[in-house]
C-alpha cells in the first residue's frame, strides 16, 4: 500500500519538476559541432547521436541543457569516462559498450538527467565505484557491466544506490561468490543491535550467467522483493540451498543450467516456473525433488549424461495441473520404471499429453512400458531404445513386438503404490536437508551476517555448514510455526509494519504539502 504510494508520489513530484524546470531542449542538431564521423538524428521528439565505430579516442563533451533520447558511442576506442562529461544533460539512452574502458571516474556521471539505459558492457573496467551511480540512481532501469575483467563487484551498493533498476546484466565478469554475498548489505543495517533491513522494490532480471559462483546459500537473494528472473547459468556451482527461492515471492524463471551440481536441490517457491538444471553432474533425482514447486511448468534435466535413475518418489507432489515439460533428453535412463508414480498419475488426467522427453538416452531399453505411455512421451515417434543391449530401434516401429503387452502396469503398481506413498510431511521435511545454513541457529546466523560486514566478506559458507545435517530435521518448525516465512523474514515482516504506519504519515504529510 505504502509502496504503492511513494511510487506514486515520486511520478507526480517528477513530472511536476518537469513542468516547472524544464531547461533542456531537444538538440535538434543544427548547431552542434561533432566529431567527424558522428551522425545527429533529429525528428520530432527524437533526437539521437550516433557515434558508433567513429575512431573516436575519447568522449566528446555536449552541450549543457540539450535532451537526447540516446547517445551511442559503441565501438570506438574510448578509454575512461571524465569527471562531469554528461553532467547537465537530459538523456535516457547511453551507450559505452564495446570500447577500451579501464575508468569511469566516480563523478563520470553526476548531474546527468533521466538516465535510464546504461550499457558499459563489453570494455576492460576492473572496477566501478558504486558512487559513481548516485546521480543516475534516480532513474536508472537497465544497467548493463556484462563483459568486463571486474572480479569483484559490490552489487549490494550498486543496488542501494540504484533503487529504481529493472534489469542488472553482469554476464561474464568474473565474478566469485564474494560478490553476491554484498547482496546482503540491501537487507542488513544494525542499529544500536536491532537488524533492519530495505530491500530491493524495483529489480526484475539478474542476470549473473558466466561468472565463477560455487555456493548459493539462504537468504541471498531475499532483498529483491520483486525479482522475476535469476539467470545462473555457466557458473562453477556445486551447492544450491533448498530454500534460497522461498522468500522470493514474484520469482518465475531461474536458470541453474551448465553448472556442477551433483543432486537436484529440493527447492521450494509458490510462484516458479521454469527451473533449468540441464548440463550439470546431477546423477540420480532424489525424492520429492519438485514437491514444493506448485506452479511449475517447465523442469529441464537435460544433458546430465550421468543421470540413470530416478527416486521412485522423485516425482511425488509434481503439480500435474501445472507442469508442461519434463524433460531429459540426452542422459542416461534406461528405464521409465522409476517413474510408475507420475505416470500412473498422469494416465488419469485427460489432457496433459507430450510431458516427458525422454529422446536419445543412449541405454533406454526397449519395452512395454514406453509404449503404454506413448500419450505422455514428447516426439515419441522419433523415441529410440536398445533391444537387448545392441541394436537401436524407433520404438514406434515395434509396435508388433510388444503387441501382447500387458497393460496393467497401473494396476499393479497402484496396488504396490499405497496412497501414502508420497508423504506430505516428509516432503516439506526434506526441504530443510542439506541446506547450507541447516546448522546455523537464529542467533548464530545474525553473528554470521554481522560478522560479514566488519570483515572483508571473504570468508563465506564453507562445508562445515551443510556436510553435518544430522540436526536439520530441527527446522521443520520453521514450517509448522510461520509458513514459508524464514526466522529472519519475521523480523522483517515485524518491522516493516511496524514502519508502514510511520511512513503513511510521512506520505499524507507530503501529501498536503504538495497541494
Ligand atoms: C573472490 O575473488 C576475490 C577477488 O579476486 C578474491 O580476493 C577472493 O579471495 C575470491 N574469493 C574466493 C572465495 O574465491
Ligand atoms: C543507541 O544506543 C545509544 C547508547 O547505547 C543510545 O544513546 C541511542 O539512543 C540508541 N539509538 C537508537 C536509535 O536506539
Ligand atoms: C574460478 O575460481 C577458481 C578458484 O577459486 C579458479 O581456479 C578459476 O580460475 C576461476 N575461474 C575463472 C573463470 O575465473
Ligand atoms: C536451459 O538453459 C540452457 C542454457 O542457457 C538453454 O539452452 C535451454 O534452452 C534452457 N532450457 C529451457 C527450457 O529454457
Ligand atoms: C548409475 O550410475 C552409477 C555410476 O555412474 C552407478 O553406480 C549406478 O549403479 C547406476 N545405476 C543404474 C540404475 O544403472
Ligand atoms: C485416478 O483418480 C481417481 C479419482 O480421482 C482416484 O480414485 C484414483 O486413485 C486415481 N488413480 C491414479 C492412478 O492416480
Ligand atoms: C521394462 O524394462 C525394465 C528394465 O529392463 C524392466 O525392469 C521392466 O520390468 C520392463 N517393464 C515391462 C512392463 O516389461
Ligand atoms: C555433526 O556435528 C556435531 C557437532 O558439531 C558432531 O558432534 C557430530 O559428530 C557431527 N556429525 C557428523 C555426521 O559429522
Ligand atoms: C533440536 O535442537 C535442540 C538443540 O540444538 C535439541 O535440544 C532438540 O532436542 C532438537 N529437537 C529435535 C526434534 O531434534
Ligand atoms: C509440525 O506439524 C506436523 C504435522 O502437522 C506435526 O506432526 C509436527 O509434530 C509439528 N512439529 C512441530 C515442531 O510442531
Ligand atoms: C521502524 O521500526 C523500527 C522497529 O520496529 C523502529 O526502531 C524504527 O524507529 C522505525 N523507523 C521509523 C522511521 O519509524
Amino acid at each position: 500500500m505504502s509502496i504503492v504510494l511513494i511510487v506514486f508520489l515520486s511520478i507526480l513530484r517528477f513530472t511536476r519538476s518537469q513542468e516547472i524546470v524544464s531547461p533542456y531542449v531537444f538538440a535538434d542538431c543544427k548547431h552542434l559541432i561533432l566529431p567527424p564521423r558522428c551522425q545527429c538524428y533529429h525528428s520530432g521528439h527524437e533526437s539521437q547521436l550516433r557515434c558508433l565505430k567513429s575512431e573516436l579516442h575519447s568522449l566528446p563533451k555536449l552541450p549543457n541543457n540539450m535532451r537526447w533520447d540516446a547517445l551511442d558511442f559503441s565501438l570506438n576506442y574510448i578509454t575512461s569516462v571524465d569527471s562531469y562529461v554528461f553532467a547537465d544533460i537530459y538523456v535516457e539512452k547511453i551507450s559505452l559498450k564495446s570500447n577500451y574502458l579501464r575508468r569511469i571516474e566516480p563523478t563520470a556521471f553526476d548531474r546527468i538527467k533521466n538516465l535510464k539505459q546504461l550499457y558499459i558492457n563489453h570494455n576492460q573496467l576492473r572496477e566501478l565505484h558504486p558512487q559513481a551511480l548516485i546521480s543516475p540512481g534516480s532513474s536508472l532501469e537497465i544497467f548493463d557491466v556484462s563483459y568486463n575483467l571486474f572480479q569483484y563487484l559490490n552489487i549490494g551498493e550498486i543496488l542501494v544506490n540504484l533503487p529504481m533498476l529493472k534489469q542488472f546484466h553482469l554476464v561474464s565478469c568474473h565474478l566469485n561468490s564474494t560478490s553476491i554475498y554484498t547482496l546482503l548489505k540491501l537487507t542488513e543495517t544494525t542499529i544500536n543491535d536491532t537488524i533492519q533491513r530495505t530491500g530491493h522494490y524495483s529489480l526484475e532480471l539478474l542476470d549473473l550467467s558466466s561468472n565463477n559462483l560455487t555456493t548459493i546459500c539462504h537468504g541471498l537473494f531475499d532483498a529483491l522483493y520483486n525479482l522475476v528472473e535469476l539467470r545462473l547459468q555457466h557458473n562453477s556451482i556445486r551447492l544450491v540451498d533448498n530454500n534460497f527461492l522461498r522468500s522470493l515471492t514474484k520469482i518465475k524463471i531461474l536458470n541453474l543450467a551448465h553448472n556442477s551440481l551433483e543432486h537436484a536441490p529440493r527447492l521450494a517457491s509458490q510462484t516458479l516456473e521454469t527451473l533449468n538444471f540441464s548440463s550439470n553432474h546431477i546423477q540420480y533425482l532424489n525424492d520429492y525433488f519438485a514437491s514444493n514447486l506448485p506452479s511449475i511448468q517447465i523442469i529441464d534435466l537435460d544433458s546430465n549424461q550421468q543421470l540413470n535413475s530416478t527416486s521412485t518418489r522423485a516425482f511425488c507432489f509434481l503439480n500435474l495441473n501445472s507442469i508442461e515439460k519434463l524433460t531429459f533428453r540426452s542422459n542416461n535412463l534406461l528405464t521409465l520404471n522409476t517413474f510408475a508414480e507420475l505416470l500412473c498419475r498422469l494416465t488419469n488426467q485427460t489432457s496433459k499429453f507430450n510431458v516427458i522427453d525422454i529422446n536419445h538416452n543412449m541405454n533406454l531399453k526397449c519395452n512395454c512400458t514406453l509404449i503404454q505411455f506413448q500419450n505422455y512421451l514428447y516426439h515419441f515417434n522419433d523415441l529410440t531404445c536398445t533391444h537387448q543391449g545392441q541394436d537401436r530401434y524407433y520404438i514406434s516401429k515395434l509396435l508388433n513386438w510388444y503387441s501382447n503387452c500387458q497393460m496393467d502396469f497401473c494396476m499393479i503398481r497402484h496396488r504396490l503404490i499405497q496412497p501414502n506413498y508420497c508423504n506430505q510431511a516428509d516432503a516439506e521435511r526434506i526441504v530443510y536437508e542439506g541446506t547450507c545454513e541447516a546448522k546455523l541457529s537464529a542467533s548464530e546466523e545474525r553473528k554470521r551476517l554481522k560478522a560479514k560486514f566488519t570483515s572483508t566478506m571473504t570468508t563465506l559458507i564453507t562445508n562445515q555448514w551443510f556436510d553435518n545435517t544430522t540436526d536439520s530435521r530441527n527446522r521443520t518448525w520453521i514450517d509448522n510455526s510461520t509458513k514459508a516465512r524464514s526466522p529472519s523474514q519475521q523480523r522483517l515482516g515485524n518491522s516493516v509494519s511496524w514502519n508502514q504506519s510511520s511512513l503513511l504519515v510521512f506520505i499524507f504529510s507530503f501529501l498536503l504539502l504538495l497541494l
